[in-house]
Order: C-alpha cells, then structure tokens, then sequence
C-alpha cells in the first residue's frame, strides 16, 4: 500500500513525484486532497481520471506560504489582500480571474482560478518541497465524484484502491493524521466584484461573519451566473446508503415504524437516542466545529453497517452550523423520497 508516514524525506520524495507529472494525496487541514502540478496539463487530466470527474469542473490551486498570488491571478483587487491578511493560511479559497499563461486545464475552461494556501503542516512542506515553493498543486478532495471528502489517509486508500497499487495513477498518499476541520474550505467568489460583489460559493468554517467583518459587506448567494463549483451540485458528499434528516421530535416515532416494516438503520445523532434500536450509531460532538470534525468519518463508517437509511438527527439551522447544513443537505439530496416511500409501502 502506497500510504506513507509524512517523514521530511517522504515529503520530498512526493514533491519529486509531483515534479515528474504523477499524482500525490495529501493531507489538509479541511480534508486530504488528490494534487497534481497545476502547470501540467497531463498530470492535472489524470486527476479528473483517477475521481471519475467530468473534465470542465475547475480544481483548487494549492500554493506555500508566502507565494506570490500574482503569478496565478490577475486584476487582483484589494478585498482579496485583506481575506488573505485575515485567514491564510487557512481553509478559504478564493476565486480570482486566471492569469493568461496559467493553463485553462485547471480551471475547467472557466477564466477564473480558485486559490487557496493550506496551514496543515504537511501540505505546507510539501508545498515548499514542490518547485521550491514557487509552484501551484491543483487538488479536489482526495474522493471518488460526489463521494463523501476523506478526513483520514485511510478514506483516501478506500476511495482508490486500484489508482494506489504501484504503477497506478497516484505515486502516493502522505498521512497526516485526521483533517481538523473536517469539512471543505469556505469558497468566497471575487472575480465579479464590480457587478456582484463578493460572492459566498461554498460556505465553510469561516463563516460568513467572519467574512463580513474583514470586507464590511457580507458576502452575497450565489446568482445564476456565478462560477459553476461542483461542491455546489445538489447531490454531493454522498454515502451509498440513502441519508435521511429527521427532526428531533419525530426521531424516535420514525425509527420505530422503519422497524416495524422491517428496515434496518444507521443513526448519526448529536444526542442520545436510548429508545432506537439500529445496526451502528455515531454520537457527533454537540457544537458546530466538533460535530464538523467528526462528520464524514461518521458517514463512513456507518455507510459502513450496509443499512437500509442513515438517519441523521437534524441539527441546528444557527448561523455557525451553515457548513454542516450545507453538506448534509448534500448528501441527503438523492434520497429525498426514500422515507415517504419506505413508509408509505
Ligand atoms: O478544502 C478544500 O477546498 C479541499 C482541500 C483539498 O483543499 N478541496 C476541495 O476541492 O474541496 P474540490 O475540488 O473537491 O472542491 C473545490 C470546489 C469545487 O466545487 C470547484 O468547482 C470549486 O471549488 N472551484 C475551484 N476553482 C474554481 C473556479 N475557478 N471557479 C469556481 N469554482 C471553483
Ligand atoms: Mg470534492
């Protein structure tokens, strides 16, 4: 297995490998990512191989710390100095028009370039390994296409567990123990920030107060026109097994009747739920950065128990859960009906 302990040596190694065009996962502090050198086109073609991603979705360009952002983007305005000031490194990207020589491979064919500098201690070295610091690595979440992200080395050995046998597409996969985060960078648009402002693509740990307070404007939803993000799609960050939200105070009446018609569940739940009988159970911690820590490990693992529905407690619609309501409204997105259907039946 290609899964490597983030020794300085195997660091430099996967800078190395990167260098000569493969591929290399590794982690972040929001998830791992499957990165490639952003310049070579061939290299970046293989990530949209290797997930099973339609080619004209736009990947993220990973630069070290203290990387010149100018090379990558141009008519840089000033909001994008002040979010960088504020929160890099860090898990925000920020979408800016492309720079005319970097290739369009990267971006989906789009004139924009998503950027963003990792804080993860791996991700930088191996950042500043690759090119001596000067290059870009493109990498999506380190998942097969609408996948749930990886929080661990090990989701990402599980999601490519051909692509990892040597002589398959990625040279190797660097451990850096469990993502902090847990879900996906904030995403802030401000390649049309004379005709739409600022603009929220994806929302993430930082939230959008947060935002708000470095630009004094709070940062719009997306309109029709803005940039396409593939973590947008309605169904996205998806187990096998159908997910189900479910009030609190319909929870255990729901469990019930899915018994009784002989379903098997999987309870993902922030609370304690005694009276449910289910094949597995993840408890999630009770506030909005712990529960978005531990959210995609729990989905796998109880993808995991082979059930017929993850039933997920519904959590609080408070500003600071807006993150984790967006990725799991997301991956229950598929499975709207099923509840109706089963108990309908
Ligand atoms: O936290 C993260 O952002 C992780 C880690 C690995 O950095 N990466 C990640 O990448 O989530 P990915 O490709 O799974 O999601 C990136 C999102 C996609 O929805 C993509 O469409 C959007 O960013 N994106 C990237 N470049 C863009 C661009 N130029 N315009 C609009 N959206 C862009
Ligand atoms: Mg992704």
């Amino acid at each position: 297995m290609n899964v490597v302990v983030s020794t300085p040596d195997a660091i430099v190694t996967a800078a190395q490998a990167l260098e000569a065009g493969r591929l290399v996962a590794f982690p972040t502090e929001t998830v791992y990512g499957l990165g490639a050198d952003a310049e070579n086109a061939a290299a970046v073609a293989d990530i949209y191989k290797a997930k099973g991603r339609p080619s004209d979705h736009p990947v993220i360009v990973h630069v070290a710390p203290g990387a010149d952002i100018r090379y990558w983007a141009k008519d840089i305005p000033h909001e994008a100095d002040q979010l960088i000031a504020a929160f890099w490194p860090g898990p925000l990207t920020l979408i800016l028009k492309r720079a005319d020589h970097i290739p369009d491979a990267v971006s989906g064919g789009q004139d924009t370039v998503g950027i963003r500098c990792p804080s993860h201690p791996v991700a930088q070295q191996l950042l500043l390994a690759f090119k001596n610091g000067k290059g870009g690595v493109a990498a999506p979440s380190a998942n097969k296409f609408g996948h749930v992200s990886p929080t661990l080395a090990q989701h990402v050995a599980e999601e490519f567990t051909q692509e990892i046998l040597p002589g398959g597409l990625i040279a190797a996969v660097l451990d850096g123990g469990q993502s902090e985060v847990g879900i996906e960078s904030t995403i802030v648009d401000l390649s049309r920030l004379a005709t739409h402002g600022p603009v929220l693509l994806r929302p993430g740990q930082i939230s959008t107060a947060q935002l708000s307070e470095v630009l004094g404007v709070t940062p719009a939803s997306p309109d029709a026109a803005a940039p396409r993000a593939s973590g947008t799609l309605d169904a996205h960050y998806a187990p096998q097994t159908p997910v189900v939200q479910v009030a609190v105070a319909e929870l255990d009446n729901v469990a019930a009747q899915l018994q009784a018609k002989g379903k098997t569940i999987a309870l993902l739940s922030y609370q304690p739920h005694p009276g449910i009988v289910a094949l597995a159970v993840r408890r999630l911690p009770a506030d909005a950065a712990g529960y978005a820590h531990d959210l995609y490990a729990g989905l796998r693992e109880l993808d995991h128990a082979h059930a017929d529905l993850i039933l997920v407690e519904a959590i609080p619609q408070d500003k600071e859960w807006l993150g984790v309501n967006d990725r799991l409204r997301r991956a229950a997105f598929d499975s709207r009906d099923v509840l109706q259907k089963i108990l309908q039946a």
